[in-house]
């Protein structure tokens, strides 16, 4: 798929082309396109639609570099030395990995700088996160994405503060029982929305008994 200019609403469009953002420019963005997408992630798939999300729009600087110093120590201690030796995923060529990986580390750098972040957390009183927990978050996540990329915003699903999860909730100011998922830096991408780049989905789809292939592939010109 080409390059796609921003500003888009063909949503399969808009869905192969919701790569990670990670080059923002620090301008600011209207209030009214951030409501925009939190609406599109209240309207999200959740379990009994309980609703037990709550979406922290922050823009205070202090917060953000508190939480950026986790993040950054994150990577320098466990994340960075992992992605340097991993091989490049399915459908990721090694030229494009070290584009993926050198992204990666701007955001480490420059994560504060995203003029607005939006913090996605589940009210969750004293039980226990479990797969539904995220399964009732992350929906919202992905909706959010789609919706800044629609509007010509760049966006990345960033989960690292949660490897220093106690100290980046205490930086955030969340109250007990209140925990994030997902933290979604937002402004506007300083290159262009492109095509993602995904495995061959021979490899990932069954059909009937796992491991043999599905026929409806071959029948639909895949
Ligand atoms: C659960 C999860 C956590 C992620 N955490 C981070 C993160 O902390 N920092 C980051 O730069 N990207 C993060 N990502 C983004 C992935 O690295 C990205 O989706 C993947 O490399 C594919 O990139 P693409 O969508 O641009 O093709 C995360 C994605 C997921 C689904």
């Amino acid at each position: 798929m080409a390059e796609q200019p921003a500003g888009n609403t063909d949503v399969f469009e808009i869905m192969h082309t919701t790569r990670a953002m990670r080059r923002l420019r620090p301008d600011p963005v209207p209030d009214g396109l951030i409501r925009r997408i939190l609406e599109a992630g209240s309207a999200a798939a959740n379990g009994g639609n309980f609703q037990r999300w709550r979406f922290m729009v922050v823009k205070d600087p202090a917060i953000k570099l508190a939480v950026q110093r986790l993040y950054k120590r994150a990577y320098d201690e466990t994340i960075g030395p992992r992605y340097r030796s991993a091989a490049p995923p399915p459908g990721v060529d090694a030229a494009r990995y070290a584009r993926q990986n050198a992204a990666v580390e701007y955001l480490t750098e420059h994560y504060h700088e995203a003029p607005v972040w939006i913090v996605a957390c589940l009210d969750e009183g004293s039980s226990t996160p479990n797969r539904a927990s995220g399964a009732s978050i992350y929906p919202a996540v992905q909706n959010m994405l789609l919706a800044a990329r629609a509007l010509g915003l760049g966006s990345t699903l960033t989960t690292r503060h949660l490897l220093f999860e106690r100290e980046a909730e205490a930086a955030l100011g969340l109250p007990p029982g209140v925990h994030s998922y997902a933290i979604l830096p937002i402004g506007y991408p300083m290159g262009r929305f492109g095509p993602v780049g995904r495995g061959d989905l021979r490899q990932m789809v069954f059909g009937d008994r796992w491991g043999e292939s599905w026929d409806g592939l071959a029948a639909a010109g895949g």
